[in-house]
C-alpha cells in the first residue's frame, strides 16, 4: 500500500516523482488539528523499532529520541543535537506490522519518538504538509517502495569511489602539489583532491586566486594525467562586489532572496557580507548552476556545495549576535545558530513572497538540483557533486556528507549507525569526513575510520584548518595505511556494481542487519552493517581495542585483508570473538554469495575492473562494468561472473 493524504496547501518539494493515490485518512496515524500546528500521533508495541530520518543523531533504531527536521550548520555533534544539516523526514515502524510515513514539508518537523518512555510516536508539524503512508511485508520492502517513488539515486563517476583527501587550508599549487607526491610517493591510492575556500580570490564563488592557482587549466589536466582530480568548494553566499559579474548579473536580474523591505537580505558567511541566492526560482537556478561553467572550462569534474543551509555567521538584523551567541540555551537555539535570521529573509515563488523559515529546509537541495542540472548540460559525462544541506528529492541530484563532525571515537560510531538511514532515504553516494573535521585525529582512529569508510561510497579523509595533518602518510608506518586504502580498490568492482544495482533498482547500498535477519540480536545490534548483497561488516570503534565481537546471524565467510591478500575461512553462526591488527580488515560474506575483488591500482583510471577473482561460498556474480563516465546507465552492463 502506498497512498498519500493531504493537509492544508503544502510547498511542492519534488521530493516524490512518481504517482501516489490519494486518500482522505491515514491509516495509522491519529491526527490532531490545533491553531498552529498539526500533530501526529501512532501508538508503538513494545518491540516495535523505528528506522529512518537519515542524518540524525542516536542509533539506528530511533526509537527513544527526540530530533528535528530543521537544516542546521552545527559543528558540535552530540546525541543531544536535535538538528544537523539534512532534513530527512521518513521513517518505517517494525514489528507485527511494517509500515512508513514520509512528511513532506520543507518546514520544520518535530519528532518525539517515544522519548520518554510512553510509547507514543509524536510528530508536530506545520498545518500544510503532504503524508505519504505505506505498508508492507517487512522495513526493508517498505523502505523500497519509498526509494521507488522519490526516484533514482545520483549516480558520479568511477573516480569519485576512489579515495579523496581534502583540508581545509590547501592554500596553493604546492600544497595540493604536496599532497599528490605523499600519497603517490608513499603508495597509498588516491584519485582526488579537494579545494577548499582558499582557492577562490578572497572566498569569492566562481573566482579563482590566480596568484596562488596560475594556469588551473593547465594544472587540473596534469594531475588528470596523474589520475588525480581536484574537487572546488562552492558556498552559497555570494559576495557582494559590484563588479564582480555573478554580483552584478544576480543584481540586475533579482535573483537573491530579499530582506523585509525588499531588497537584497544581507548576512555575513566565509567572503563578509553576501546575498543568497534565491535557488526557488527557476531562472535563478539556472544561472547559478551556469557560473559553475567557470571552473569545469578548466577542466573541473567534480564540487562540494557548502553552507548551504544556509550558514548565516551575522545578519544586517542580528549583527554579530549569532556570531558570539556561546554555547545555545533553548532548544531553537540548539536547532539553528540562525534560525533568527531564517525568519529575515523571503524568496519569490511564482511571484509571491514566501517567508524563509517556512521553506528552510529546502534550499540546500535546490543549490544541489541548480548546480546538478547545469553540469549535466555543461559535461559530457558524469561529475561528482555533493552537499552539505539536504531535503529528500536532492538524493537525485547529488550526494551527501555528513558535515564538521570531530576526530573522536563516537563520530565514527555515529558514521556508522547514520549509513543505513541516509541510505533509506535515497541519500546513496554519503559518508562522513574521515578521520573526523575537528579536532587532532590519532593515527589509531584514523585506521579504523578508514576501515569502514572503505565501504562507504563517498570515501574521503577531511579536517578542520588549524587541526593535525590529517593525510594519510604524515602518520608514522605508511604500510598499514597502504593495506587499509588499498582494499578499497581491490573492492572497487563490488562496491561500483552494488552501488549502481541498488540506484537502478530502488534498493538501498547500505542497511541495518535487521533489515534480512529477524533474530532479536541483528534487530537490535547498531555496529554491524550489510553493504550490497554480499557483505557485512562489523567495523572496530572503539579506542585501543584489539578486536571486537561479532554477531553472525548465519554461517558466513570471514574475509581478513592485511595488504598481502584475502584470507577465508567459513565461520558458523552466533557469537564470534575476533582480533583485527590496525593493519587489517575484516568482513564477512552472507552464505551463498561472493565477492568480486581485483589486483587495485593507485588509482581508478589505472585499475583493471575486469581482471576479477570472486571470493566467497557463492557460485557467480552481477557485475556492473562500464566505463565509469558514461551518463548511460543500463541493466544490460551487468555481466554474470561465474566461479571457475
Ligand atoms: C564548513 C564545511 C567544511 C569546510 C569549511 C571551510 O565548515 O563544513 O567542510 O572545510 O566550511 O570551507
Amino acid at each position: 500500500m502506498i497512498k498519500q493524504v493531504i493537509f492544508g496547501d503544502p510547498f511542492e518539494t519534488d521530493a516524490v516523482v512518481k504517482p501516489v493515490e490519494q486518500a482522505n485518512k491515514l491509516t495509522y496515524w491519529n491526527v490532531e488539528d490545533t491553531a498552529e500546528k498539526l500533530i501526529f500521533r501512532c501508538k508503538l508495541s513494545e518491540k516495535d523499532i523505528v528506522y529512518g530520518l537519515g542524518e540524525q543523531v542516536k542509533g539506528i533504531n530511533k526509537r527513544g529520541g527526540r530530533y528535528i527536521s530543521y537544516n542546521t550548520d552545527n559543528p558540535n555533534h552530540n546525541d543531544d543535537s536535535p538538528s544537523l544539516y539534512g532534513s530527512h523526514n521518513f521513517i518505517v515502524v517494525s514489528g507485527q506490522q511494517h509500515f512508513g510515513a514520509f512528511f513532506d514539508t520543507p518546514g520544520r518537523i518535530v519528532w518525539d519518538i517515544d522519548a520518554e518512555g510512553s510509547g507514543e510516536i509524536v510528530i508536530t508539524t506545520d498545518k500544510n504538509v503532504k503524508v505519504v503512508e505505506l505498508e508492507g511485508d517487512s522495513a526493508y520492502a517498505v523502505t523500497r517502495d519509498f526509494l521507488s517513488i522519490i526516484g533514482q539515486s545520483f549516480i558520479p563517476p568511477l573516480w569519485a569511489f576512489g579515495f579523496g583527501q581534502s583540508r581545509w587550508g590547501y592554500k596553493c599549487r604546492r600544497d595540493i602539489d604536496n599532497v599528490v607526491e605523499g600519497y603517490r610517493t608513499n603508495g597509498i591510492p588516491l584519485d582526488w583532491v579537494c579545494m577548499d575556500i582558499d582557492y577562490m580570490d578572497r572566498f569569492i564563488d566562481f573566482t579563482v586566486n590566480s596568484k596562488r592557482f596560475p594556469e588551473l587549466k593547465a594544472y587540473a589536466a596534469a594531475l588528470k594525467e596523474k589520475g588525480v582530480r581536484l574537487v572546488p568548494i562552492i558556498d552559497a553566499g555570494v559576495k557582494i562586489e559590484p563588479g564582480n559579474a555573478t554580483y552584478d548579473e544576480g543584481i540586475a536580474k533579482g535573483y537573491f532572496c530579499t530582506n523585509h523591505e525588499g531588497t537584497p537580505f544581507k548576512a555575513a558567511v566565509w567572503p563578509g557580507m553576501t546575498h543568497f541566492p534565491d535557488f526557488f526560482q527557476p531562472d535563478c537556478r539556472q544561472w547559478f548552476g551556469n557560473e559553475y561553467r567557470k571552473l569545469t572550462e578548466l577542466g573541473i569534474e567534480g564540487f562540494w556545495n557548502d553552507m548551504n543551509e544556509p550558514a548565516i555567521f551575522y545578519s544586517e538584523y542580528t549583527g554579530i549576535l549569532n556570531a558570539l551567541t556561546p554555547a545555545p540555551s533553548t532548544e531553537l537555539e540548539k536547532e539553528s545558530n540562525a534560525y533568527k535570521d531564517y525568519r529575515n529573509f523571503y524568496h519569490n515563488v511564482n511571484g509571491q513572497r514566501v517567508l524563509h523559515e517556512k521553506v528552510h529546509n529546502l534550499y540546500g537541495a535546490l543549490m544541489t538540483r541548480a548546480a546538478s542540472e547545469q553540469l549535466d548540460k555543461l559535461l559530457p559525462n558524469r561529475f561528482l557533486l555533493f552537499s552539505r544541506a539536504s531535503y529528500i528529492g536532492a538524493h537525485r541530484y547529488g550526494g551527501i556528507w555528513t558535515g564538521d563532525n570531530g576526530s573522536d571515537w563516537d563520530h565514527l560510531a555515529r558514521n556508522v549507525r547514520m549509513m543505513p538511514s541516509l541510505n533509506m532515504c535515497g541519500f546513496l553516494y554519503s559518508g562522513a569526513d574521515t578521520g573526523g573535521f575537528g579536532g587532532n585525529c590519532s593515527r589509531e582512529l584514523l585506521l579504523r575510520w578508514l576501515a569502514f569508510s572503505c565501504f562507504t561510497p563517498l570515501m574521503r579523509n577531511h579536517t578542520a584548518i588549524l587541526t593535525r595533518r590529517q593525510e594519510c602518510y604524515r602518520y608514522s608506518g605508511k604500510e598499514d595505511f597502504q593495506s587499509v586504502v588499498s582494499l578499497r580498490y581491490k573492492l572497487l568492482p563490488y562496491i561500483y556494481s552494488e552501488f549502481v544495482k541498488a540506484a537502478i533498482t530502488s534498493d538501498m547500498y547500505i542497511k541495518p542487519l535487521g533489515f534480512e535477519y529477524f533474530d532479536d540480536r541483528s534487530l537490535s545490534v547498531q555496529d554491524q552493517l550489510l553493504v550490497g548483497e554480499s557483505i557485512m561488516v562489523a567495523p572496530v570503534i572503539e579506542k585501543g581495542a584489539k578486536g571486537r565481537t561479532v554477531w553472525l546471524p548465519e554461517e558466513m565467510t570471514e574475509v581478513r585483508y592485511d595488504g598481502n591478500g584475502f584470507v577465508c575461512e567459513t565461520v558458523p553462526k552466533g557469537e564470534r570473538k575476533i582480533k583485527v591488527a590496525l593493519n587489517e580488515v575484516v568482513f564477512y560474506i552472507r552464505k551463498g554469495k561472493c565477492v568480486p575483488v581485483c589486483k587495485g591500482a593507485q588509482c581508478t583510471d589505472e585499475l583493471d575492473m575486469s581482471d576479477v577473482v570472486l571470493i566467497g561460498d557463492g557460485k557467480e556474480y552481477r557485475c556492473y562494468i562500464d566505463d565509469g563516465i558514461t551518463k548511460e546507465i543500463s541493466e544490460n552492463n551487468i555481466v554474470t561472473l561465474r566461479k571457475r
